[in-house]
């Protein structure tokens, strides 16, 4: 399916970029993600939040599971595969398989691609970066997770932006709380990034996800006051960064999902869904233990 151009005044309250960004490209095109965006931002009840945990932790564990296969000569597909496999197995489904018309269960994004690389027949090689996200859809909740791996030794540079890139998710995960205007999650996260001259990828951002996968409110990675809207508990969102080691801006391949650098230098992204609590947040997406990170 191919990525609509949104016309202005189409381009409504809930979706975002309509407006320039860190790449300052006019940013019109709107991800398919933002197709069912009709709604308003629908605050969780606690019985909720715990669906939503049970799907985090289900797409978690299998994250953590397909980044313990990575290595040079795994096909993206195997990986597919895998996961395929073991969200069924647990009672799911995997929330983007034909979802909007993507045909496979997970995003595997190597090296140049930003987001939504479709699993395939192309082996990794030493030295690649893998971003897997999963999505898992149980008992009607979704809960949505990524990581960028490295597959065997990687350069310097490459393994600095992914540290970097998981360094702003912990960093705008830390600020989470009631009353924080959601413009902050960018402003941090554009601050970390901008130091290491790195690009924030303005095309793509996070979102509310519950019954929908994606929902409002849009989450902006990027520096911006457009979000002066404020998180109050029971506020479920990603957050997933999207860092360019170059410039910011990407284009859509002919597959109409696989979007990758305008400069075609790497990009890494991490991913969590986070839920806000009365006196600060709860990462739906952790692994016991977890939590000290953020604190
Ligand atoms: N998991 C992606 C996200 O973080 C969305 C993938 S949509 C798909 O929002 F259709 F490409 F799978
Ligand atoms: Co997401
Ligand atoms: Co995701």
């Amino acid at each position: 399916m191919p990525i609509p151009y949104v016309p202005d005044g189409l381009n409504g309250a809930g979706a975002p970029l309509s407006f320039p960004g860190a790449s300052g490209r006019g940013g019109r095109r709107v991800c398919p993600c933002l197709l069912e965006w009709a709604v308003r931002v629908i605050l969780k009840s606690q019985r909720e939040i715990e669906a939503i945990r049970r799907s985090g932790r289900l797409a978690r564990e299998v994250l953590e599971h397909l980044g313990s296969m990575v290595r040079p000569g795994i096909t993206t597909l195997e990986l597919d595969e895998e996961a395929y496999r073991r969200i069924t197995a647990a009672g799911a489904v995997p929330s983007p398989l034909n979802y909007n018309g993507y045909p496979k269960s997970i995003c595997t994004s190597i090296n140049e691609v930003v987001c939504h690389g479709i699993p395939e027949r192309r082996a990794l090689r030493e030295g690649d970066i893998i971003n897997i996200d999963v999505t898992a859809n149980l008992e009607g909740f979704h809960g949505d997770c990524s990581k960028t791996f490295l597959v065997g030794e990687v350069s310097p540079a490459a393994a600095k932006l992914v540290d970097v890139t998981r360094e702003c998710l912990d960093a705008a995960i830390r600020i989470v709380a009631p009353d924080v205007p959601l413009g902050e999650i960018g402003n941090v996260i554009h601050g970390i990034a901008a130091r290491h001259g790195y690009g924030v990828v303005d095309e793509f951002c996070g979102h509310g996800i519950g019954r929908n996968f994606h929902e409002p409110p849009s989450i902006y990675h990027f520096r911006n006051d457009r979000s002066k809207k404020r998180m109050k508990p029971g506020m479920v969102f990603t957050i997933e960064p999207m860092i360019n080691e170059g410039v910011a801006g990407t284009r859509v391949l002919a597959d109409g999902w696989t979007a990758i650098t305008l400069d075609e230098k790497l990009s890494a992204q991490f991913e969590h869904t986070i839920a806000v609590t009365d006196d600060g947040r709860d990462v739906l997406t952790a692994l016991d233990g977890e939590s000290a990170t953020w604190a």
